[in-house]
């Protein structure tokens, strides 16, 4: 019989005695998901240890100046949260939520904004915080949009910058790693909604990606 409050040891049991059919279907996601990974690109242990090094030099730079983070929904929902507490300085945290991939794994070039600001940024310090700066159509939108309400200077920290995807360019202040052109997920950042949860980012199986219509 199925425990649902099933411990570590009792699911390993059920995972050994299941046929991959009930798999899929009584346990779908549940433990089949890390095998979509085909392998671990930045450890969890090398994400923090850059997050606080970028803290520490976020923390310098503004010191002194009124710091308000604009974090990029869903995607730097746990960059975000991190970096905030590895920058030792008073500082407020805005969410905006933007969508340009819905879910497909290459952009639609449109993006939409789910939900704005819930504060002004008017002359203040302005940070924007991204989990990933790949074609670059998101966060050009987003400088437009931020600079129509007249920050003080407006900067932009990413977690991963993929240059090779580039079409707009815009400075990044502050960057965490370079990554390849490969589709990435974990540690915030989804395909179709899923792996967002993974501590780690890892470059997903590209036969799990639904190709895209021509
Ligand atoms: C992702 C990511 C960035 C954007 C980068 O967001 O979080 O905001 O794409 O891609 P680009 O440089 O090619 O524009 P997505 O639209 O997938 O939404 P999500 O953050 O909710 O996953």
């Amino acid at each position: 019989m199925l425990n649902s409050l099933a411990g570590p040891m009792i699911v390993g049991t059920l995972f050994e005695t299941a046929s991959p059919d009930d798999l899929k279907t009584q346990y779908c996601g549940v433990h089949m998901w890390r095998e979509a990974i085909q392998r671990v690109l930045i450890s969890e242990a090398e994400l923090h240890c850059r997050i606080q090094a970028l803290g520490r030099v976020i923390a310098t730079d503004y010191q002194g100046r009124e710091l308000v983070f604009v974090a990029v929904l869903k995607g730097a929902l746990m960059f975000s949260a991190d970096l905030a507490r590895a920058v030792d300085l008073p500082l407020t945290i805005d969410y905006i939520a933007l969508s340009s991939y819905g879910n497909r794994h290459v952009s639609s070039g449109r993006v939409h904004i789910l939900k704005d600001l819930s504060e002004s940024i008017a002359n203040k310090h302005v940070l924007i915080v991204e989990d990933i700066v790949d074609t670059g159509i998101s966060l050009q939108y987003l400088w437009d949009h931020l600079m129509s309400h007249h920050p003080a200077d407006l900067n932009v920290c990413a977690l991963l910058d993929k240059r090779a995807r580039r079409r707009v360019e815009l400075p990044i202040k502050y960057t965490g790693f370079d990554v390849p052109d490969a589709f990435v997920v974990g540690y915030g950042l989804d395909y179709q909604q899923r792996y967002r949860n993974l501590p780690f980012i890892g470059i997903l199986h590209p036969e799990v990606l639904t190709p895209e219509p021509r």
